[in-house]
């Protein structure tokens, strides 16, 4: 698909783009809805999407979508019809093109946020080379030293953690890991979410299969799948990632459930 989604040529015609709707209906962290209300030969103007979203009619008929390329689109968007859009589209407008009103709730799902390469309400640094307004109070970065952390003892000797970043809504973790030489996960398990391992330093093994990880070695265990017990033939760190919750219960290796998070 083509990169250029029409900021330059809506700048060509003097255009200042408007909303994605007429009025905020609900709005909470993860989704925003919008009403859009279309008289029959109205038209809302054009307009992005900065995320994916999902519109659903509550009555309408044919509409007609027009790219500020002029590329257009027919849709017929009766009572229930219901679409999806999860793909950039270049910046449009839409035209109740029926002879009835054209009534529907657009959702917006937040947790994705498109970006566009020359849209010009991207932040950019000053004229001078210093940050652009607003952008201390929009800091959310995080940088932390590891090797300031102390090594937090689990519920399972020998094993240890630094624990950089974690998502309590998820569960979802990015920690470096450490086992002592000799020590391993005793049990076969599975896990409640995807694990991703990079290895640092050692050498640690998954013994029923003699997967061997060694420095530089990535490793994934897609949820639910089964592995261990495991080894660590000599000392090894990790950074480990799990893109959710770890276990699906209390593994019987550790005292303290805080180490199943
Ligand atoms: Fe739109
Ligand atoms: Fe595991």
């Amino acid at each position: 698909m083509s990169e250029d989604f029409g900021f330059a040529r809506a700048a060509e015609r003097g255009i200042t783009l408007g909303q994605i709707g007429h009025r905020i209906v609900e709005e909470n962290d993860l989704t925003r809805v919008w009403e859009v209300r279309l008289e029959p030969g109205e038209e809302l103007g054009f307009h992005i999407h900065y995320h994916p979203y999902c519109v659903i009619s509550l009555g309408g008929g044919a509409n007609r979508i027009e790219t500020i390329f002029g590329e257009e689109i027919a849709t017929d968007e009766p009572l229930g019809h219901t679409v999806f859009i999860d793909q950039k589209r270049p910046i449009h407008k839409l035209k109740n093109v029926s002879d009835t009103l054209y009534l529907s709730r657009l959702i917006e799902f937040k947790a994705q946020r498109w970006s566009y390469v020359d849209d010009p309400s991207n932040a950019r640094p000053q004229a001078d080379g210093s940050a652009p307004e607003g952008y201390a109070a929009a800091f959310r970065e995080i940088l932390t030293q590891t090797a300031d952390l102390p090594w937090e003892p689990k519920s399972l000797d020998g094993l240890s953690q630094k624990m950089l970043w974690r998502n309590e809504e998820t569960g979802a973790s990015i920690a470096l890991i450490r086992f002592e030489k000799g020590v391993g996960i005793p049990n076969a398990h599975a896990h409640a979410s995807n694990q991703f391992m990079f290895c640092l330093s050692g050498r640690y093994r998954y013994i029923p299969t003699g997967t061997t990880l060694v420095a530089g070695s990535f490793y994934c265990n897609p949820v639910g799948s089964v592995h261990g017990p495991t080894i660590a033939d000599e000392t090894t760190v990790f950074l480990e990632i799990y893109d959710g919750p770890h276990y699906p219960v209390q593994p019987p290796w550790y005292t303290d459930p805080k180490d199943a998070h």
